[in-house]
C-alpha cells in the first residue's frame, strides 16, 4: 500500500496543500504547532473513519472555513484508489467516499487503506487503563474485518441504551430484550478479540524477543466476561453467546443497584506479560516501552498477513521518545513500506529518506 497524493482543503491549520510523499521513508519536520499531527490524523481519518484525538469532527474543519475536504490518492494490489473526506455544514455532516461512492458504513474501509499509527501516547499502553488496550484492539481488528467496526458501533449503542434503561429502573422483560442483543453482538467481538490476541500474542512476542535480545519473552491474555478463556471456550460463536448471556443474566441484579451495565466486552482487557508476569505492575519504564512499540509492530505484521501488503506505517513525534536501540530496531523494520515520520527536528538532507518542511500548514519538499 502506498500513498501518492494527499490533498488537505480546509483541514485543521491546512487550507490548501498538495503533498506527495516517496515510496519508503518520509520524514516532516516542524516546529511545534504547525500541523504535523494533523497530517497524520487527515491520513488515519482515512483509514478509520474516526480520529485518534479527542474531539469532535467539526474540528477537523479549518477555523471560519465552512467545510473541510481531504483526498487520497494510493496504489494498493488492487491498483489506483481513491478515498476522499467531506466534512460539510461546519461539521455537522461527515462523508467518506471510496472510490468515488459514499460508504453507508464504516466497516466498509476495513482492508481497503490500511495504517498503523504510533504516537507517544501509545508508549503508554501497557500502564494505561483497560480502555486505552481495547480501543488498540478494536481499530486493529476494524481494520481487518469488514464486519467488526460495524458491530462495535452497533454493540456501543445497545450498551448505552442499556445503561439508560437501567437508570430509569427499567423492567427486567425489557432488560431481557437488551441482554438477548449483547449477547449476539458482545459474542462476536469477543470471538474476534480473543483470536486477534492470539495472533498478536506470537507477532509480538517476535519483536519483544529481539528488542530485549532473547533476555525476555512477552505474551498476551485476553481477559473477557468468562475470565481468561482458553482456546478451546472460544472456538464456537453459538457457545460463547449463550454462555454471555446466562453471566448477563446472573449480573442483572447486581447490574440494576448499579444503574450500569457491568458486563460484556466493554469491560475486557489485554494482560501483557513478560516472562509470566504482569508488565502493568511489574515492568520497568522501558520493558513497558519496548512491550508497546512490540504490540504495534506485530499489528504491522497482522496486517500485512491478512491483508496481504504492508500497511502505511504513521509515526508521530514517537523517535524522540525511544532510545538509540529502540530506534535503531524501528528503523530496520522499516524497510519496504511507506513510512511517514513527523518530527521537531531541523530538516537536513537524507540518503535513506524524503525530506519535507512543513511550517504554518505549508509542506514544501526539501528532497
Ligand atoms: N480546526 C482548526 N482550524 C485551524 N487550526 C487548527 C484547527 N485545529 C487545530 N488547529 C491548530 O493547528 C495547529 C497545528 O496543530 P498540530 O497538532 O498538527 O501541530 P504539530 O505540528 O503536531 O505540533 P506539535 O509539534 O506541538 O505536536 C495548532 O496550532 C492547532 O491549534
Ligand atoms: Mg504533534
Amino acid at each position: 500500500m502506498r500513498i501518492t497524493e494527499l490533498t488537505l482543503h480546509n483541514f485543521r491549520n491546512f487550507e490548501h496543500q498538495v503533498f506527495r510523499p516517496g515510496p519508503g521513508v518520509n520524514l516532516i519536520c516542524g516546529k511545534n504547532a504547525q500541523g504535523k499531527t494533523s497530517l497524520l490524523e487527515a491520513v488515519y481519518i482515512l483509514c478509520c473513519a474516526r480520529s485518534f484525538r479527542q474531539g469532535r469532527e467539526r474540528d477537523w474543519v479549518r477555523f471560519g472555513a465552512p467545510a473541510a475536504r481531504v483526498q487520497l490518492q494510493f496504489e494498493t494490489r488492487r491498483g489506483d484508489e481513491s478515498l476522499e473526506l467531506r466534512v460539510a455544514e461546519g461539521g455537522a455532516r461527515k462523508e467518506i467516499l471510496l472510490n468515488g461512492q459514499p460508504i453507508r458504513r464504516n466497516g466498509e474501509l476495513a482492508t481497503r487503506f490500511c495504517t498503523v499509527l504510533f504516537e507517544p501516547g501509545h508508549l503508554n499502553l501497557v500502564k494505561e487503563g483497560p480502555e486505552e488496550r481495547r480501543r488498540f484492539l478494536d481499530t486493529a481488528i476494524g481494520q481487518l474485518r469488514p464486519k467488526y467496526q460495524n458491530v462495535l458501533e452497533d454493540y456501543g449503542r445497545v450498551v448505552a441504551q442499556k445503561n439508560m434503561l437501567l437508570r430509569q429502573g427499567g423492567a427486567q422483560e425489557q432488560l431481557g430484550i437488551w441482554n438477548e442483543r449483547l449477547a449476539a453482538l458482545g459474542s462476536y467481538l469477543s470471538f474476534m478479540r480473543f483470536s486477534y490476541v492470539q495472533k498478536l500474542s506470537v507477532q509480538s512476542g517476535l519483536h519483544h524477543e529481539r528488542l530485549s535480545k532473547g533476555a525476555e519473552s512477552l505474551s498476551l491474555e485476553y481477559q473477557t466476561f468468562c475470565g481468561r478463556p482458553e482456546a478451546g471456550q472460544m472456538e464456537d460463536l453459538g457457545q460463547i453467546k449463550d454462555a454471555l448471556e446466562r453471566e448477563l443474566w446472573d449480573a442483572l441484579p447486581l447490574e440494576t443497584a448499579r444503574s450500569v451495565s457491568l458486563v460484556g466486552p466493554h469491560r475486557d482487557d489485554v494482560e501483557l506479560l513478560i516472562d509470566g508476569r504482569s508488565a502493568r505492575l511489574f515492568g520497568s519504564q522501558g520493558q513497558q516501552r519496548s512491550v508497546a512499540l512490540s504490540l504495534k509492530l506485530g499489528e504491522c505484521a497482522l496486517v500485512e498477513e491478512t491483508v496481504g501488503e504492508p500497511p502505511i506505517l504513521l509515526l508521530d513525534d514517537v523517535f524522540s521518545e525511544l532510545d538509540r536501540s529502540r530506534q535503531q530496531y524501528v528503523r530496520s523494520r522499516l524497510r519496504e513500506r511507506q513510512t511517514l515520520i513527523t518530527t521537531c527536528a531541523l530538516p537536513r538532507p537524507s540518503k535513506t529518506a524524503a525530506v519535507f518542511r512543513l511550517e504554518q500548514g505549508e509542506i514544501t519538499a526539501l528532497s
